[in-house]
């Protein structure tokens, strides 16, 4: 490595702040000083944007067993059953953990001891726990308030991390932390480290219609793979049916939840044409809702679709889902009167770099989770909302790991 003007020293370094790296941040934490660098602001990351929820069986008539045959069907044959069982029958105790953290989520109208379950594509139970249509929002900034109180805990903004340090040890190569740019002095450095944890997020800018924040520019995957990691999958990127058309819009998600609350997609002819395509309409896994809107709009010459939510109805549509409500009336659309034009949009990287079920990537000291990393958890696709629940598990168990 070249010369450095500025060389820090920690236990374990995490590159990102989304849910991954928080999440592994408070557990490693046990061990010695962590220091994360995230490189633009600490709240700029998918998580944020995540609008639906986290999946977890908390209704007496769901089990595991449809939460994982759910998951292994939306993969589509590509998913490794033993990573799917473990996150899976995590997601009770993980919604307990955030609750006492101090994350909010919704309860039921009805029954106020019980939290509000959603319904997304794919699920064959209501399962999205969620903060109405923030819920990314509520677990980023509960994990920011727990991290920013630990005392051996320091999280750097604005620090691009620029490559893994990787050199030869105890026979094979072994990951001594990373360089970095601090991009308000114009200074590099260098962060010596036991213990990296990748969790820099996917790669949605690399396409021009993403549903994803303009910080994923799948840097990890890249650091990874010049560092010799395998990397898997990544052909399996997934596209959201229902990121918003309009020539203001950028990247604006209309979250599945609300197909979940009835919406239902239809041609510019007002036809369902989902009805025909799979049993369950609107609500069918989002691979076949988003090619089966690509096929329609070819098949037509139309730029969009319309995502019809008069079922909703205006009242409920605000005050189940606020913030999508308040954007779409920026844009003159009444939700739950107005259809809402819609296309689908690069969503979620599948793949990533290869990881064991602890996050270990195949260098040593180097560990991976999150979108960034390849677990097989999500197969060919994703199942809607399992990735704050895969990224919140399998960080967990990578930080109980002694550097
Ligand atoms: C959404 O709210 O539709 C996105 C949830 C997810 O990507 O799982």
């Amino acid at each position: 490595m070249s010369a450095h003007s500025a060389t820090r020293r920690c236990t374990t370094l995490v590159l990102g702040s989304g849910v991954a790296g928080l999440t592994y941040a408070l557990r490693a934490a046990q061990y010695g000083p962590i220091l994360i660098l995230t490189k633009k602001f600490r709240s700029d990351s998918s998580t944020n944007r995540a609008q639906g929820g986290l999946a977890a069986v908390l209704d007496p008539t769901d089990s595991f067993d449809l939460h994982v045959a759910d998951t292994l069907e939306a993969g589509a044959g590509l998913c490794r059953r033993d990573v799917v069982e473990i996150v899976v029958r995590e997601g009770p105790a993980l919604v307990r953990s955030l609750t006492e953290l101090g994350a909010a989520f919704a309860h039921s109208a009805d029954d106020s001891d019980g939290l509000d379950l959603g319904l997304e594509g794919g699920h064959s139970r209501r399962r999205i726990v969620h903060s109405k249509d923030r819920t990314g929002q509520e677990i980023e900034s509960t994990l920011l308030a727990a991290v920013a109180e630990h005392s051996e805990i320091t999280l750097l903004e604005q620090h691009l991390a620029l490559d893994l340090w990787v050199g030869e040890g105890g026979g094979g190569l072994r990951c001594y932390g990373a360089s970095f740019l601090d991009q308000e002095t114009g200074v590099t450095g260098l962060v010596r480290a036991d213990h990296t944890m990748l969790s820099t997020g996917g790669c949605g800018k690399v396409y021009r219609y993403t549903t994803n924040p303009d910080i994923a520019t799948a840097d990890g995957v890249a650091m990874a793979a010049r560092a010799g990691c395998s990397l898997g999958n990544m052909e399996m990127v997934q596209f959201h049916p229902t990121c918003l058309h309009h020539s203001e819009a950028k990247n604006f998600l209309i979250s599945e939840a609300v197909r979940g609350e009835g919406a239902v997609l239809r041609n510019l002819a007002g036809e369902e044409f989902m009805n025909d395509r799979h049993p369950l309409g609107s609500l069918a896994p989002r691979d076949v809702v988003a090619r089966e809107i690509d096929r329609e709009t070819k098949r037509r010459g139309d730029k969009f679709v319309l995502l019809d939510t008069t079922g909703i109805g205006e009242d409920r549509f605000t005050e189940r889902f606020p913030a999508i409500s308040a954007r779409l009336l920026e844009y003159g659309i009444v939700a739950g009167r107005d259809p809402i034009p819609v296309v689908p949009a690069a969503h979620y990287m599948c793949g990533g770099v290869a990881v064991d079920l602890d996050g270990r990537t195949e260098i040593d000291g180097l560990f991976a989770a999150g979108e960034v990393a390849f677990t097989g958890v999500h197969g060919a696709n994703r199942l809607a909302s399992n990735s704050l629940l895969d990224a919140s598990v399998l960080p967990d168990r990578a930080g109980a790991i002694a550097p």
